[in-house]
């Protein structure tokens, strides 16, 4: 019997429930790996809140996770062996246990360098930045981008990567205060979207031309600000929606030839020539130094009920993690 932390019915962070179960052996290509350190995302919040869609209730949440590999089943043909140190983020939620069946097709194994928790801050938000600064909007030097929750786990993430391609990264926070967390991870410049003269700023500092693209994970409350920042042809990039629907429409878009573009890692990375090629980047980045992998909190696995209340009450800044063992 393993741990698990499931949810039957979507809702407040009393929904998450502790429960034994009995997980069986791998079979053909799938292997038993033994967490010891599961990823905090946003990503699980909104699953468990049903804010983004979670199939098959009652479902074990978690999307990211690092551990030894103790089992094999029939048919392993990727090289995987029993000791391995692997990690995965994009396979279906379940990472909140502690042991769990997976297919291979998911897994990366963990170079000796990368610790167990780096890898599990990091993989599932360095292979969405990944794809957000090369793909959705590709970063060229010298470009203009504005990047809401500067301060958070995966705009901190954005704009260290941003900045390595040579962009000029404008970071947008809730306070003042977190202006110096988005200055830390690469931005040059940082404005609290709640100033009312946020727009005019970035005006200045693009010289009237604005932005190329706007990161936003917030939606709603940002979307306006997002917009009015863009120049022409910009693209507005929504990759979350923390505080709703970003209300868009054609006119909006054809007032100055503008793009919009929703995005999913589960579309951008769901191959597996592109998944180990992506963590050979984010692990080399980090390797250079030219990402910063700086962890927040440290929460232990009974604590994970109290990790999604922090996280509710905007107390889980930056990149959170689980320790399993
Ligand atoms: N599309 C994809 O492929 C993909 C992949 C991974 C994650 N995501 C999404 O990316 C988003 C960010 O994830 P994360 O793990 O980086 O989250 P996080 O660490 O909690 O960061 C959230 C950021 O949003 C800000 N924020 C603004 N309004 C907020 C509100 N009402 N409630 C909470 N935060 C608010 C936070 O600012 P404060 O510090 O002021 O609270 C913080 O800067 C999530 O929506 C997640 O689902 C999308």
């Amino acid at each position: 019997m393993v741990r698990a932390i499931q949810i039957k019915k979507t809702g407040g962070p009393e929904v998450l429930e502790f429960v034994d179960k009995n997980i069986g052996e791998p079979k053909g290509e799938e292997v038993l790996v033994r967490h010891t350190t599961i990823g905090l995302n946003r990503y699980d919040l909104e699953h468990r809140k049903g804010t983004r869609k979670i199939k098959n209730l009652p479902s074990v949440l978690g999307v990211e996770a690092v551990g030894v590999i103790e089992k094999l089943g029939k048919k392993i043909s990727d090289g995987f062996k029993v000791g391995d140190r692997v990690g995965y983020c994009t396979a279906p939620p379940g990472a909140y246990c502690e042991k769990r069946i997976i297919h291979q097709k998911y897994l990366i194994k963990i170079p000796d360098d990368i610790s167990d928790e780096v890898a599990a801050a990091v993989l599932f938000k360095g292979m969405t930045a990944h794809y957000l600064v090369n793909q959705s909007y590709k970063v060229r030097p010298g470009a203009f981008v504005l990047v809401h929750g500067a301060n958070g786990g995966l705009g901190q993430i954005i704009c260290q990567w941003a900045k390595d391609k040579k962009g000029v990264v404008i970071g947008s926070v809730s306070s003042d205060e977190k202006m110096k967390i988005a200055l830390q991870s690469g931005c040059t410049y940082a404005i609290n979207y709640n100033d009312k003269d946020f727009v005019s700023k970035v005006m200045e500092i693009t010289q009237n031309r604005g932005v190329g693209a706007v990161y936003d994970p917030i939606g709603y409350a940002t979307s306006k600000l997002s917009f009015e920042s863009l120049g022409r042809f910009g693209i507005y990039v929504s990759y979350g929606q923390i505080s709703g629907n970003a209300p868009i429409s054609f006119s909006l878009l054809s007032s100055r030839s503008l793009f919009a573009t929703g995005t999913s890692i589960y579309h951008y990375k769901h191959d597996r020539f592109t998944l180990v090629l992506t963590t050979m980047e984010i692990f080399e980045m980090i390797r250079k130094k030219l990402l910063t992998v700086r962890i927040n909190k440290k929460y232990k696995f009974d604590e994970i009920i109290q990790a999604h209340r922090d996280m509710e009450n905007r107390k889980t800044s930056g990149l959170n993690i689980i320790k399993v063992s």
